[in-house]
């Protein structure tokens, strides 16, 4: 009797818990204001002490990702990390994604592992070519989305004109939730159109004209906008939009009390065999990034899991979807701004790091007991091939294992010619290339170049065994198996593919392999 009143009381502490979960990313054009605003929402979750911290200013990034050279050299964000803030009673997770387009399939795997995207869009350049990939990906999950629009205090277009290009331009019905008082120098606050509050950056009088202008555009906005709708919200149609300052820190406040207050909590993860929700008791997580030597010190390599549903523990044990293999959960790490911090428990939407020895790969579940699949973390056909040139041949061994382990943390894709000539890798952008060339002699020791390869698509190939047999065979020259061993054909050009599907009409040819 007693365990059935803890578990009542367990049970009611997971969907408390749960409830206040939100789990985030920020999708935006470089240069829209993302990492000031980044800046701006931790500090605001007083996760750091001064805002500036996560890139103080003359120097590009100082965050726990300083780790890697190219990203400071190229002032770009490459690697995906999670930071955990408190605000307003409710537990942020805000999972940072690569701003470069190059790395868009490690953007794709965070999406799958957020609840709500935070859209930031440049007042005066509008919805921008990688707004609009990343808002698509978003869309193909159904994403909710809360709009940002950053940067009123320098000239901005009508603010009509850009709810109308969001509304046009994304197929997405806009409803304001602040309204933005005076522009560019004289952007001096928001009102906030559901509670009618204003939040002024300076004293302001009633007759200033700013106000005046501010009471002449309410009218329109509450006749011209629909007003805020939950449910189209939580299904991905319509966006609440804010707009701000990140740099002067207006409208910041504005957009985290919006995800307190709405800001959808954990959702439910489908698998292959069911679709899971947030709040079942049997804990449940999705590895959707590994990231390796994040202390050079350490060769130490991180999984991040998504926790799906439950409540995880320090030290409990899981099993390992892939392998049906049982482990102990030691050392489960959630990561701050700053520093990171064991895990004693954690919650359905929290992300949490699990150290291991190449165990865990992108993709992989976790259970408590049950055999289960989580299902939508894909990898996608590379774009570009090229062969990897050893430059000192003593170091093939260590080479084979390097490439390995960084294609198992999605740096690059690797495949291996089937033939035994020297391994290729596939990427979708070619910083990817630089990054793997610069990683494998700073973490390695390992030089190396590229060659051109005859291929410009690779194809996971499917279907009867006796058949893909045969086909492996007459075709050995140009087959491959990926990191998991599965095969891969690789074409020169798309004719030659489009041929190749036509002759063997009894093989499936994929330009995207789900993983799990
Ligand atoms: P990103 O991560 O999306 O690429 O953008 P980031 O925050 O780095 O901002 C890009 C530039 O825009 C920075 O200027 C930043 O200071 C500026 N910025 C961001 N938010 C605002 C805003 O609300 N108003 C104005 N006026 N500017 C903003 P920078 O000159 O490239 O860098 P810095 O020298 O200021 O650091």
């Amino acid at each position: 009797m007693s365990e059935t009143l803890t578990d009542t009381a367990l049970s009611a502490r997971i969907s408390d818990e749960i409830a206040r979960r939100r789990t985030f990313a920020i999708i935006s054009h470089p240069d829209a204001g993302k990492t000031t605003l980044t800046e701006r929402i931790l500090r605001a979750g007083g996760a750091i002490q001064m805002a500036g911290n996560v890139r103080a200013k003359g120097e590009r990034r100082r965050t726990r990702s300083d780790w890697m050279g190219i990203e400071r050299d190229r002032g770009i964000s490459v690697v995906t990390s999670v930071m955990t803030f408190e605000y307003g009673g409710c537990i942020f997770n805000l999972l940072d994604t690569p701003g470069h387009e190059d790395f868009s399939e490690d953007t794709y795997r965070t999406l799958t592992a957020v609840d709500c995207a935070v859209m930031v869009i440049d007042a005066a350049k509008g919805i921008e070519a990688r707004t609009r990939k990343l808002f698509e990906i978003c869309r193909l999950r159904d994403i909710p989305i809360v709009t940002f629009i950053n940067k009123m205090d320098r000239e901005a277009q009508d603010s009509f004109a850009l709810l109308d290009e969001i509304g046009s331009g994304l197929a997405l019905d806009t409803s304001p939730a602040t309204w933005p008082i005076g522009r560019a120098a004289k952007f001096a606050g928001t009102y906030d159109l559901r509670t009618r509050e204003v939040r002024p950056h300076e004293t302001l009088s009633q007759s200033d004209e700013r106000m005046t202008t501010l009471a002449e555009e309410l009218e329109l906005v509450e006749a011209a906008l629909p007003p805020f709708d939950r449910e189209s919200f939580d299904a991905g149609h319509l966006t609440p939009v804010f707009f701000g300052s990140a740099m002067k820190e207006i409208g910041v406040i504005d957009l985290l009390d919006a995800l307190v207050a709405y800001g959808p909590a954990p959702r439910s993860q489908p698998s292959e065999s069911r679709v899971v929700a947030a709040d079942e008791p049997d804990m449940t997580a999705l590895v959707f990034k590994i990231q390796a030597n994040m202390d050079p010190n350490h060769r130490d390599r991180m999984a991040f899991a998504r926790i799906c549903s439950g409540r995880l523990t320090r030290g409990m044990r899981l099993r390992h979807g892939r392998t049906g293999k049982q482990f102990a959960l030691h050392t489960p790490q959630f990561f701050f701004a700053r520093d990171r911090q064991l895990a004693e428990e954690a919650f359905a939407g929290d992300v949490v790091g699990i150290p291991n020895h190449g165990t865990l790969r992108i993709g992989d579940t976790l259970t408590e007991t049950e055999d289960l699949r989580f299902t939508g973390v894909p990898h996608f056909a590379p774009e570009i091939l090229r062969r990897v040139r050893l430059d000192d041949a003593m170091k093939a061994k260590k080479l084979r294992q390097a490439l390995v382990e960084l294609a198992e943390e999605g740096v690059v894709q690797l495949f291996r010619p089937q033939d035994g000539l020297p391994p290729i890798v596939g990427v979708v952008g070619t910083l990817q290339l630089d990054v793997l060339q610069s990683r494998l002699k700073g973490e390695y020791g390992v030089a190396i170049g590229f060659e051109s390869t005859p291929y410009t698509l690779a194809r996971w190939v499917t279907g009867d065994k006796a058949k893909l047999e045969t086909f492996s065979m007459v075709n050995r020259s140009a087959m491959a198996d990926d990191i998991d061993g599965d095969p891969v054909f690789l074409a020169s050009s798309a004719f030659m593919m489009r041929r190749m599907a036509e002759q063997n009409p009894d093989l499936a040819f994929h330009d995207i392999k789900q993983i799990g």
